[in-house]
């Protein structure tokens, strides 16, 4: 028996990296699994999008489980779109019981470079897309009186960061936002809580991008120095430079599940120590 049989999960961003752990973690504990991710290449991103190749991907594993998966195409600063994914996801599974809103991108630069579009996109994105998300869920949720609603912010949500000030303002954000849907939504028997991974090995920051931003000493730099990187930064305390997504679906099946129940309006840390870096 499953920890999530006959629930319906949503995941925004699952095309790949954390979501699609999300989407297989859930899957196997006997969730059925709706998927959604954008198909194109923001304006003002420094790194590739997930394409709709990974979209399928991430639907063959879930069904490769035994489980079905709903894959859809929406833009998490799009509210209509989400809420189409909601009602399909309803119509096409029968219930919608989780939510994990996860989508996220950035891009960096220090306050005085960094473009006032690209400033805008990463908050629409990571931010405002929480919003659209639980927006659009949460009626579904509140009409059955029960649900789980996991939003990611980031270990970068609870400390100052330079040349991140778009996406550390965002996901510091999207904690008020969560503990504030707890407030509203705990009535009607559905939690709300906060994954803050650490540092993890997804194609967020796996891309040349990255790499360079992090090296800007070398020239031709490697996944090997962004890994050597974080440990020397001291972001995590434990010997592991990038952790595995799946270790972050683990804390997202633990808050999705009955054994999370009464745990709500909270964060959960997943960094190898990096919590210990903040108060
Ligand atoms: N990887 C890390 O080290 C790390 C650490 C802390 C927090 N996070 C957060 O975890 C979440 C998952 O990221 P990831 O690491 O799997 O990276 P990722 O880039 O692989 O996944 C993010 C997904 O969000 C999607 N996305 C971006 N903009 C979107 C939009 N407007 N609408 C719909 N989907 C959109 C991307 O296409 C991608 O599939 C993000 O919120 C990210 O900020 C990542």
């Amino acid at each position: 028996m499953g920890k999530l049989d006959g629930r319906v999960a949503l995941i925004t961003g699952g095309g790949r990296g954390m979501g699609r752990a999300h989407a297989v973690a859930m899957a196997r504990e006997g969730a059925d699994v709706v998927i959604c991710d954008i198909d194109f290449q923001v304006d003002g991103i420094p790194y590739p999008m997930n394409s709709p190749d990974d979209l399928a991907e991430t639907a063959a594993l879930v069904r490769a489980t035994g489980q079905q998966c709903v894959a859809r195409v929406a833009d998490v600063r799009e509210f209509d779109e989400l809420e189409d994914v909601a009602n399909a996801a309803v119509a096409e599974l029968g219930r919608l019981d989780i939510l994990v809103a996860n989508a996220g991108t950035f891009a960096a630069g220090s306050i005085v470079d960094l473009e006032v579009r690209q400033w805008a996109t990463v908050v629409d994105t990571v931010l405002t897309g929480v919003f659209n998300a639980v927006k659009a869920v949460a009626p579904h949720l509140m009409a059955q009186r029960s649900g789980r609603i996991i939003a990611t912010a980031s270990g970068m949500g609870r400390h100052g960061t330079a040349q991140m000030s778009a996406y550390t303002a965002a996901k510091w954000g999207v904690i008020g936002l969560a503990k504030s849907a707890a407030k509203e939504l705990g009535p009607y028997g559905i939690t709300v809580n906060v994954l803050n991974p650490g540092m993890v090995d997804t194609p967020i920051i796996r891309n040349d991008h990255l790499r360079r931003l992090w090296n800007p000493e070398l020239e031709d730099p490697t996944d090997a120095d962004v890994d050597r990187k974080v440990l020397e930064l001291g972001l995590h305390h434990m010997p592991i430079s990038v952790l595995p997504p799946e270790d972050v679906a683990a804390a997202a099946v633990f808050l999705a599940s009955d054994d999370a129940r009464y745990i709500s309006g909270g964060t959960l840390e997943v960094g190898a120590g990096y919590a210990a870096n903040y108060t």
